[in-house]
């Protein structure tokens, strides 16, 4: 990507599907990254990091899907600094319609002493090698020297000047441990630009970890000093306490233009509906009060503010919830609605439909309605959620259950399943509560052995009629697989999310036993 033409503008560089992608219980499979980089285009990021090549099979796959499938945006691939890495990024993201390859290594004498083991002088040279070589293979390169914020000035200058030399296009400054205040990490910025011969051609760019939850104080301070790029991500998943997020960043650059005088291609009317979306792709909701997107953020409770607020908004209001794409009037659909308004409604939120899948959401939401009330935003992202992850020839569905529960009688439940082939199975167990039950019935049937690791079930809408979330965890093999269900009856979405995460095991098993070799990458992935 070239220097953008315009000086204030800055450009988004997501690394949702990398570096978020890389925290606990943030994982997803190829289907959800291509939803998620679909929904990061639509927002108008600008470059979006679909993952790290080389780390596994799986994440080559994504990457490769992603470069091919989504237009709009730069496709970036993370590759260490050795030519196995940087071939393999190369590969990945060559039929993008932009590709880039972003090549780091770490720099810090705590990471070269301990972690390399290299001298200052191998690690410069290794720096210009793996830029070369990435130069080969692709026009758009970054280079990020990991661990910057801990490395000397003068040793963090020289190499970024000889990758300049070698052909890097974009210098990243990465804050990887989140070590960094704003002052000190805006007076790196300041030296780099005032004593790196050749950085005026290059975007500069930063990239901070929340770990003292400065990433974007941090981010915004370098700005001020000239960097314009920030590496961020939807609501700042990332590795241990994550990354700058995505939606503060952009809002404060859009709230306080007056003070930053810089622009970014976001729509933020996409910020919401991506929060989202990644919340429901990855089962992790953000804390009420997340600024932004969090389920307060434009909540007043206090009697003086909205008596404030009845009078003019902007007392005590800085954002408007529809720029950010909160809609003030939640209640939209209901029984007499038609498919037209559905579609319409679908479409805000940010979800790209078949005719035919779209059709299904249609019966659904009409059961819906005859099932309760009022149906909100969150009932119909369920419905649109439920028809992008419905199993297409799942191994086993769900035909019917019984559960018998209460106090001081044994729990039982009895499963009917049906196999891809055709066959009905039928089985009944009983256990601590009607999920064990359940859980313990299906196995029988399906004769999976796997671990559930963590199970939540959430109330997706308001209301004591309202729908229930279930996402079950579980662990098999030392892999682990999510998998969500909605329904009316708690007990139905539980059984349907442990059905469908049995149907992946059970699908990855078949598979593995097919496939000769697994591509093992020969490295662990770093923890960046
Ligand atoms: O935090 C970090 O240093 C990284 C690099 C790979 C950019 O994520
Ligand atoms: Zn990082």
């Amino acid at each position: 990507m070239a220097v953008p033409s315009d000086p204030n503008r800055v450009i988004i560089f997501d690394t949702t599907l990398r570096d978020g992608e890389q925290s606990p219980g943030c994982s997803m499979n190829l289907h959800e990254k291509l939803e998620m980089a679909r929904a990061l285009a639509d927002l108008g990021v600008d470059v979006i990091e679909a993952g790290f090549p080389i780390a596994s099979p799986g994440d080559f796959e994504s990457v490769q899907a992603i470069a091919r499938q989504i237009s709009g945006p730069t496709i970036a691939g993370l590759a260490r600094c050795n030519p196995a890495d940087i071939d393999r990024a190369a590969d990945a993201v060559k039929d993008a319609q932009k590709p880039r390859i972003h090549v780091f290594l770490a720099t810090s004498a705590i990471h070269r002493e301990f972690k390399l083991r290299m001298t200052p002088d191998e690690v410069a040279k290794r720096a210009v090698e793996g830029v070369k070589r990435a130069r080969d293979r692709c026009a758009d390169i970054e280079f990020s020297p990991e661990d910057a914020a801990r490395t000397e000035l003068d040793f963090l200058a020289e190499v970024v000047e000889r990758v300049i030399e070698a052909g890097a296009t974009t210098l990243n400054i990465p804050d990887t441990v989140g070590y960094a205040v704003p002052e000190h990490y805006a007076s790196i910025i300041r030296h780099l630009k005032q004593k790196v011969r050749g950085i005026e051609n290059c975007v500069l760019s930063v990239h901070c970890h929340n770990d003292l939850g400065l990433a974007v104080a941090n981010s915004l301070a370098a700005l001020r000093e000239g960097a314009r790029q920030v590496e961020c991500t939807i609501n700042g998943i990332g590795e241990r306490a994550g990354n700058t997020s995505l939606e503060e960043v952009v809002m404060a650059l859009h709230t306080r233009r007056d003070f930053y005088g810089l622009s970014t291609g976001i729509n933020t009317r996409h910020l919401y509906p991506c929060s989202r979306k990644l919340s429901l792709v990855t089962g992790q909701q953000v804390q009420r009060n997340k600024a932004i997107v969090g389920q307060n953020a434009f909540a007043h409770e206090a009697g003086i503010h909205q008596d404030g607020m009845l009078k003019e908004r902007s007392t005590y209001e800085i954002m408007r919830p529809e720029d950010v794409g909160i809609s003030r009037t939640e209640l939209v659909l209901g029984k007499h609605s038609g498919r037209a308004a559905l579609k319409d409604r679908i479409g805000h939120l940010g979800y790209h439909l078949t005719d035919e899948q779209l059709n299904r959401v249609f019966d659904e939401f009409k059961k819906l309605a005859d099932k309760k009330k009022e149906i909100y935003d969150a009932d119909i992202e369920a419905l649109a959620e439920n028809q992008l992850h419905a199993g297409t020839g799942s191994l086993w569905s769900l035909v019917g259950f019984t559960s018998t529960a209460g106090t001081g009688s044994q729990t039982s439940a009895a499963v009917t399943l049906r196999h891809l082939d055709g066959t009905v199975r039928r089985d009944a167990a009983v256990g601590n509560g009607p999920i064990d039950a359940l859980i313990k019935a299906i196995d029988r049937i399906t004769g999976a052995k796997v671990k559930v690791v963590d199970y939540r079930v959430r109330s997706v809408s308001q209301d004591m009629d309202a729908q229930g979330e279930a996402t079950i965890e579980v662990e098999h093999n030392g892999r682990r697989s999510r998998a969500r269900a909605v329904s009316v009856d708690v007990v139905e979405a539980s059984a349907l999310a442990y059905l469908e995460v049995v149907n992946r095991v059970v699908s990855r098993q078949l598979r593995d036993r097919l496939k000769p070799t697994d591509n093992v990458p020969p490295e662990v992935v770093p923890g960046a």
